[in-house]
Order: C-alpha cells, then sequence, then structure tokens
C-alpha cells in the first residue's frame, strides 16, 4: 500500500494565538515571508502526494483564498509594469498547481482524532498521511518522505518522533519504545503530556503520522475523553496497542519547529528568517546592534 494523500489538521481555534487570531488563524501565520501551511504543503508535494485534505473549522475559508489563484492581483501588476513582482507572484501561485484540494469542516473542536475523523468520507480504504498545520521539521529530506520510508516497509501506522530534554517534554504526547533499528522503534504506550517526572521516555511525538484504514476503524469506534471530553489521537493509538496492534515512530532527521504557541513560533520565525538567504546576514548584523 501506498500514501496518496494527506489530511491537514488546521481547524483547531488557535487560542494560544489570541487576539490575532480572530482575524488571522494561526495556519497563516508567517514563516519569514510564507504561512506556516505553505511548509505543511510543501512537505506533502515534496513527498509526492498530489491530493490533500483540509479539515477547517466552520466558515474559515482564508486559508482556501490563499491557495486560489488571483488573477485581480495578476491583472493589477501587469497594469503597472511590475514585471519582476508579476513574475515572482506567478510562480509563487503555480505552486499550487497539480494539487487536487478539498477540505472538510469540524464543527466542534472536539479533538485531534475528531478532526481526521470528519475526513473519513475523502477516504477509501487506504493509508493517509496526517499532518498537524503547526508542526514544522527543517530537513533535508522531508519528514513525511522519511515517515513512508518507514511505512514502505512496515505498512502498520507511523508516528512520527523527536528527542527532547526532561524539563520540555511534559507538553506533548511521550512514547515508550522498543528499539529495532536505527532510529524506527515499536511503540508500546502512548502518554499525552505526562506529569513533570513521569514521561516513559524522552520520545515525543510530532503532529505527523500514517494512519491506516486500522486507524480509522479504531477512530470511528472511540468515545470522546472522560477528562478532555475530546476524541484524541494518542488515546487511540493507546488503545490499539493495548489490543496488540502494532504502531511503529520514527525518529526524525531534522529540526523541529514547533509553531503551537507564540513563543515557539516566535523562535521558528526567527531561525529560519536568521537561515534566509535573502535577508539572514542582515537579521544578524541588526541583532548585534540591538544586543
Ligand atoms: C498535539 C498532540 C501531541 C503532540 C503535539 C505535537 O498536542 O496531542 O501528542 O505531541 O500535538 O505538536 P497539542 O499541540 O494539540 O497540545
Amino acid at each position: 500500500m501506498e500514501v496518496k494523500k494527506a489530511v491537514i489538521l488546521a481547524g483547531g481555534l488557535g487560542t494560544r494565538f489570541l487576539p490575532l487570531s480572530k482575524v488571522v488563524p494561526k495556519e497563516l501565520w508567517p514563516l519569514v515571508d510564507e504561512p506556516v501551511i505553505q511548509k505543511i504543503i510543501s512537505e506533502a508535494k515534496d513527498s509526492g502526494i498530489f491530493e490533500m485534505v483540509f479539515v477547517l473549522s466552520p466558515g474559515e475559508k482564508k486559508l482556501l483564498d490563499y491557495i486560489k489563484p488571483d488573477l485581480k492581483i495578476e491583472k493589477v501588476l501587469e497594469e503597472r509594469g511590475k514585471d519582476k513582482l508579476l513574475n515572482q507572484f506567478r510562480k509563487d501561485q503555480s505552486f499550487f498547481q497539480n494539487i487536487d484540494f478539498s477540505y472538510v469542516t469540524q464543527r466542534e473542536p472536539l479533538g485531534d482524532g475528531h478532526a481526521v475523523l470528519q475526513a473519513v468520507k475523502k477516504i477509501k480504504d487506504e493509508a493517509v498521511a496526517c499532518l498537524f498545520a503547526d508542526d514544522i521539521v527543517d530537513s533535508k529530506t522531508p519528514c513525511l518522505t522519511q515517515l513512508m520510508n518507514v511505512f514502505k516497509t512496515c505498512q502498520k501506522p507511523v508516528i512520527a518522533l523527536y528527542r527532547l530534554p526532561q524539563d520540555k517534554i511534559s507538553s506533548y504526547g511521550v512514547v515508550k519504545v522498543e528499539k529495532i533499528a536505527n532510529r524506527v522503534y515499536k511503540i508500546k504506550e502512548i502518554v499525552e503530556k505526562p506529569k513533570p517526572g513521569t514521561a516513559p521516555s524522552d520520545l515525543a511525538v510530532i503532529g505527523k503520522y500514517i494512519l491506516t484504514s486500522e486507524v480509522f476503524d479504531y477512530l470511528k469506534k472511540a468515545k470522546p475523553s472522560q477528562e478532555r471530553k475530546e476524541i484524541i489521537l494518542a488515546d487511540v493509538f493507546g488503545e490499539m496497542l493495548q489490543q496488540g496492534k502494532v504502531i511503529y515512530g520514527y525518529e526524525v532527521e531534522g529540526k523541529w519547529l514547533e509553531c503551537g504557541n507564540k513563543l515557539a513560533w516566535l523562535k521558528s520565525h526567527l531561525y529560519l528568517s536568521l537561515k534566509d538567504p535573502r535577508f539572514g546576514e542582515d537579521l544578524k548584523k541588526f541583532l548585534k546592534e540591538i544586543k
């Protein structure tokens, strides 16, 4: 089985990003001069995926506007003779050509598992990539390609993992594992946001997965958790593991750039801006000046 489709979760309320997220959904916040979501779409496209299903919150259409060609702007640039800008704009727009985009709506914010479930009608009996809109990995080989390479041989769900220091790990899903090859693990247990000092390892879950139809079967039966009243993917994986199902983890190569809270986003934005050949050197000089 090959992965040909990606489900991209972009339906969160963005409460950690208020008040700006009232008007700019968090997946459209910039990284250098592109929205975060562009990196996710690139990751999928560079991994050979040309069918993408967005899960959006009700009435949220700005993301769809962003990927749609804007002929009005093209016309204005043409009339004003701004050839350089026009060429760049056309190039940027053509990035989305050949991708088959569709979307489903998550009417209530009932968890990441619930979000994935909304996309079920767009998925046949197939394995899909599932990408959270706020987890970027800066790497030579796209993170999703790395997971797909593991899936090629194991044909089981695969979760992206990243090693973090103990003082940071409590904000994430954390896994107990058995190592089976370089960077490849069999997942034994998954604990969502463990209390400090109780994490089963230093391997955190990044919001990037390969999901199989078996995961969807479990998701369809899942009940909202008592504590959070949400359907959480980590809980569903936990149940699968308890019933002896096999799930793999892959410690991804690259740098995890989180964009799920303001400080993490600022760091990611700065990191990429400093690396950008257009702005990096000037920015470094500026940082020295102001420190
Ligand atoms: C979610 C997942 C968590 C994962 C994290 C990665 O948490 O539930 O397992 O480690 O994404 O960003 P959230 O960001 O919704 O708190």
